[in-house]
């Protein structure tokens, strides 16, 4: 018998795109992947199980959706699509596996750790600000500030800098909540200055190479092959786009998913040593990058299922994430489980899994053995307003907590 195109298909449709509550969201993909590991959506097709999501994200027919953005919302003015420029997050094939070749050593768990101290400092120095109040907002207070001078340290920009950095990430990341029509000029002049800034350090790297990731940038080299300074401005930016939101919202999501089970938190001020763990599971249980987008470069036949080129499907890392084929009991939160043996996706798979995870798993691993030990007692002050449902990167908008004041 002959693959059965996946419109002929008789599975769900799920039309979450404009759900408004996370956990129902979630909680209807879930029974849905109890059902089956295929749902149609509005764009196409959710993808509910871990192994066919990671199948399916090493596949390298399908290709990244990030270059459909403009695309799928309409964007048709040649001002603005004549400036769409590959990055890393879109770039495939051949282009894609230079560009990996050429950074992949900037971004080591071995450079990371040159960031340790330094993270523990701007956690410590964060938490100092609120200790004395027993009172904190950990969304506005902590995660919001938190990546900026770590991702300022690590590319080697001053201090006087870090303000300028955190409007432009905000407003390049504008790209992703869902309104492109309106938010663009904001993106494209943002993108600008950003250009002109990283031009202007990167000239300064060349002359005066420093410890940090962008001299290693400028150095990287394989077989004669080197970064062109378009490239390496479209690096800073991806470094921008993939680092900030991301981390600051997969902390956020952390501290809420502790503060609703305060004696795992009481074990990890315990037990620092855990933190590797509970990172993976907070992760896993809790992801901030709930899902990403691919199309289909050709017609792909996977599981009897013809996928005709251009199909998108939706790969639900955070359903898959919950597999009970791969993680016993995936409904428990548990610092100390077992490691499965298979990872937790909320870094993605295959070619396009996160360049930055070592840098995040350290910032991770840094930020919450320092919050539990110096506010072991926390407890939500108040409820807990989120992020809305439909952005890509979700977190805690506001994530009021009190605990004994630290003098
Ligand atoms: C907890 C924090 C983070 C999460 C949950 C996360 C998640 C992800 C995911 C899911 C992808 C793959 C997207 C896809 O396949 O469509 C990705 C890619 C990427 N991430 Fe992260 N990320 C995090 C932190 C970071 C940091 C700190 C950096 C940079 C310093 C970074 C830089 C990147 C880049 C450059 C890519 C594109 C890689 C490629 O396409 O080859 N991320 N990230």
């Amino acid at each position: 018998m002959g693959a059965i195109t996946a419109h002929d298909l008789d599975i769900p449709t799920l039309d979450l795109e404009f759900e408004p509550d996370r956990e129902v969201a979630s909680a209807t993909l879930r029974a849905a992947s109890a059902q089956t590991w295929i749902a149609r959506n509005p764009l196409g097709y959710s993808i509910l199980h871990y192994d066919d999501v990671v199948a399916m994200l090493r596949d390298k027919r399908w290709h990244s959706a990030t270059s459909k953005i403009m695309e799928m919302s309409g964007i048709t003015d040649p001002q603005y699509t004549s400036r769409q420029r590959t990055s890393i997050l879109s770039a495939e094939g051949d282009e894609h596996t230079r560009l990996r070749r050429l950074v992949g050593k900037a971004f080591s768990p071995r450079a990371a750790d040159r960031l340790r101290p330094f993270m523990r400092e701007v956690v410590d120095g964060l938490v100092d600000t609120v200790a004395p109040r027993g009172r904190a907002d950990i969304a506005v207070d902590i995660c919001e500030p938190y990546p900026i001078p770590i991702i300022c340290e690590l590319l080697g920009a001053p201090k006087e800098d870090w303000k300028a950095f955190s409007r432009w990430a905000t407003d390049v990341l504008r790209i992703f909540n869902g309104n492109l029509q309106e938010d663009l000029p904001t993106i494209v002049a943002a993108q600008d200055e950003l250009d002109e800034y990283t031009r202007g350090l990167i000239a300064a790297r060349r002359s005066k190479p420093a410890d940090d990731l962008l001299t290693d940038l400028i150095a990287a080299e394989e077989e004669g092959d080197k970064l062109s300074t378009a490239e390496l401005v479209m690096m800073v930016e991806a470094v921008i786009v993939g680092g900030t939101d991301t981390t600051r919202n997969q902390l956020g999501c952390a501290v809420a998913l502790f503060a609703d089970h305060p004696e795992q938190w009481k074990l990890l001020a315990e037990q620092p040593e855990l933190a590797g763990r509970a990172v993976e599971e907070t992760m896993r249980s809790f992801g901030a990058v709930r899902g990403t987008g691919r199309f289909a470069s050709e017609d792909i036949e996977y599981k009897d299922v013809l996928f005709p080129a251009g199909t998108f499907i939706a790969p639900s890392m955070a359903t898959a994430n919950h597999d009970p084929t791969v993680f016993a009991r995936p409904e428990v939160f548990d610092i100390t489980r077992e490691p499965a043996g298979q990872p937790q996706l909320t870094f993605g798979s295959g070619i396009h899994y996160c360049l930055g995870a070592a840098l995040a798993r350290a910032e991770l691993q840094e930020a919450l053995p320092i919050l539990a030990r110096r506010m072991p007692d926390l407890a939500l002050d108040g409820p807990v307003t989120w992020k809305p449902n439909a952005v890509g990167i979700f977190g805690p908008e506001h994530l009021p907590v009190r605990f004994s004041p630290d003098h």
